[in-house]
């Protein structure tokens, strides 16, 4: 063995000083932990909630101001109270609490992994929320293209489209109602297919300045106000509302306009919202117990007043000439859902009240208010869903006859 007796080419040791091994070891040992940290952090997750607790550090000081005002606005469930307490133009007044809040939420939802404003149900126990939600929005996009409840969903995410960038002709158009911050629709794109046209609209500025950055085209509406005037007649192929359900004023009225922008054929989906148990027995407004909890459950939701049960959307969408396709309540899997995300809102509670310590931006103080009525709203929802009143989250498939 010749070779042993050969000087090491470039000992560290050496009396060469450093050479190329003394590069080689830290540059090694950099990309190393650069690939560690590719295993262990999903880059774009990263990035999103860089962004989002970027956006809450640069949020106004008047933003979070009227953000913790708004939330007088869960406590008054009917017209009537809305007037008395903010007078004439509450309607109004009410709009822009909702906005105030949504100004703040969205960001801290970005933080606690649910970007899209939603808990998915628990599909898959092993996953978080995010995951959850691709397997939802898989479920969705079938249901828009008329098929069935997959039993599979499982490998959801290897089931998106290759390339989501893919140009092709925009044959389809799917609208969702009241579309947040476009993301739900970006993702449903990837299982609809690169010819479906991406429509939201949505009330708040502030969300759809987001939405502009994603493949998708949104318009700046009130989804209670009646027409839809630029959508023409029979020009959507699919529709579908996920969590904005709570704000829609007049169940027929809408049944009556999904009729007429939708395809005969295809179908609206109430994806995943508040749901009464049943109209007599489930939430009664009268019940002041059945107040309280439905308060609390709004305020965790950020959601609107109506709380319609499936009976109320099957008369309001059969009277238009809907078919009513599938129903379901998600039961267990919410539950468990809520208390996962729970889980992690003490959590980043915990982390933030150790930054709190050093809060240069002033803004922290305020957000543990907010996580903490976020921690009692979830023992209402969960209250009210033991109880049998109402629950998050149920969906509903309707497909309008030819
Ligand atoms: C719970 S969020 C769900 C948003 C989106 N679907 C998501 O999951 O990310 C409810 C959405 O409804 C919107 N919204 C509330 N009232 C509205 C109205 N009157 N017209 C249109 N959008 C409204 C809010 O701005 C918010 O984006
Ligand atoms: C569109 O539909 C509405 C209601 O279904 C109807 O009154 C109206 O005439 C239709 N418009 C056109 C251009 O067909």
């Amino acid at each position: 063995m010749s070779q042993s007796n050969k000087p090491l080419a470039t000992s560290p040791l050496g009396g060469r000083g450093c050479g190329l091994f003394c590069w080689a070891v830290p540059i090694l040992l950099f990309a190393f932990a650069i690939r560690l940290c590719g295993l262990l952090l999903d880059v774009e997750d990263v990035y999103e909630k860089g962004f989002a607790l970027y956006n809450i550090l640069m949020l106004p000081h008047q933003a979070y101001e009227d953000f913790l005002q708004s939330y007088d606005v869960y406590t008054h469930a009917t017209d009537q109270e809305l007037e008395d307490a903010y007078g004439q133009d509450w309607r109004e007044v009410e709009m822009r609490k909702h906005k105030h809040t949504y100004t703040v939420v969205q960001y801290y939802c970005a933080l606690v992994g649910c970007q899209k404003m939603y808990v998915a149900p628990l599909f898959n126990t092993l996953r978080g929320n995010e995951e959850n939600q691709v397997i939802f929005e898989y479920q969705l996009a079938r249901w828009l293209k008329a098929g069935d409840w997959d039993d599979q969903p499982f490998n959801a995410c290897a089931r998106r489209a290759e390339d989501p960038n893919a140009v092709a002709k925009k044959t389809k158009r799917v609208l969702e109602v009241g579309c947040g911050q476009g993301r739900i629709l970006q993702e449903l794109g990837r299982f609809l297919g690169a010819d479906w046209k991406l429509m939201g609209m949505n009330l708040d500025g502030n969300q759809l300045r987001h939405a502009k950055e994603r493949p998708v085209e949104v318009t700046m509406r009130d989804l209670n106000h009646m027409p839809y005037d630029w959508i023409a007649n029979a020009s959507v192929n699919g529709a579908y509302n996920l969590g904005a359900m709570t704000f829609q004023r007049d169940l027929e009225e809408h049944a009556q306009e999904m009729a007429r922008i939708l395809t005969p054929g295809s179908r609206f989906v109430v994806a995943c919202d508040w749901t009464n148990f049943d109209d007599e027995k489930g939430l009664n407004l009268k019940d002041l117990e059945h107040r309280r909890l439905w308060s609390g459950a709004r305020r965790l939701g950020a959601a609107g007043r109506y709380c319609y049960s499936e009976k109320e959307y099957v008369a309001a969408f059969t009277k238009y000439n809907f078919k009513h396709v599938h129903s379901e309540l998600y039961g267990v899997r919410y539950v468990q859902a809520l208390r996962d995300v729970n889980v992690l809102r003490v959590l980043a509670a915990e982390w933030m009240q150790l930054v709190a310590k050093v809060d240069l931006f002033g803004v922290l103080d305020q957000a543990l208010t907010m996580m903490q009525r976020f921690g009692t709203d979830v023992e209402n929802a969960l209250e009210a869903h033991d109880r049998k009143l109402f629950t998050y989250c149920g969906s509903h498939v309707f497909e309008l006859q030819r």
